[in-house]
């Protein structure tokens, strides 16, 4: 159930202090990965969170990737990835999103999403949320529109829930 899935996450979290920046607590996801039926699992939870709701998946490099291709293989939906600039050959849609310091930039391919799909995007961690933002403005610059968001932590003090608002966001484990 989603309580003891919640739990065999928390188990395989490690958080990490002042990496990779002084006063930032990185959430180290590498234990989950260490652990095919969790991975398994985590699959089939985000897929089922959106059953009958989409068809097709859209994974954020890179650690999103990992999990994307899982729940595209849970649910037997194509996969398109979202990468980060110099990786993807054109034509491209491109979004830039701010960072506390700077700026990043995300891209996926033309064409990749077929007309009105609705997409499950899949990422590790919902952070400040600027990057499931990008993910998701590029989704409807392609054509296909957000069924909602999933991934296997929320830190819920950054607000990130807030920012995709009113997109849903299904999140396995939430720290504080
Ligand atoms: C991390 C994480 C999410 C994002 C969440 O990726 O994998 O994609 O940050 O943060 P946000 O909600 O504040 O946008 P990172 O940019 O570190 O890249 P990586 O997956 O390539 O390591």
């Amino acid at each position: 159930d989603r309580g003891s899935l919640a739990e065999r996450v928390a188990a395989q979290t490690r958080e990490v202090a002042d990496f990779p920046f002084p006063g930032v607590r990185f959430q180290d996801l590498s234990g989950v990965y260490a652990q095919p039926r969790l991975v398994r699992d985590l699959a089939h939870a985000l897929a089922g969170a959106y059953r009958g709701r989409f068809d097709h998946v859209l994974a954020v490099e890179a650690r999103g990737f990992l999990l994307g291709m899982a729940v595209a293989q849970a649910s037997a939906k194509p996969l398109t990835l979202c990468r980060k600039p110099g990786k993807l050959p054109g034509p491209l849609h491109t979004v830039s999103y701010d960072l506390e310091y700077g700026t990043d930039t995300l891209q996926i391919q033309r064409d990749r999403i077929p007309p009105d799909a609705r997409v499950l995007v899949v990422d590790d961690m919902l952070a400040t949320g600027g990057t499931l933002a990008a993910a998701e403005k590029l989704v409807t610059a392609g054509g296909g529109r957000v069924c909602g968001h999933g991934v296997v932590l929320e830190i819920a003090a950054l607000a990130g829930r807030r920012r995709l608002y009113p997109s849903q966001v299904f999140a396995v484990h939430t720290v504080g």
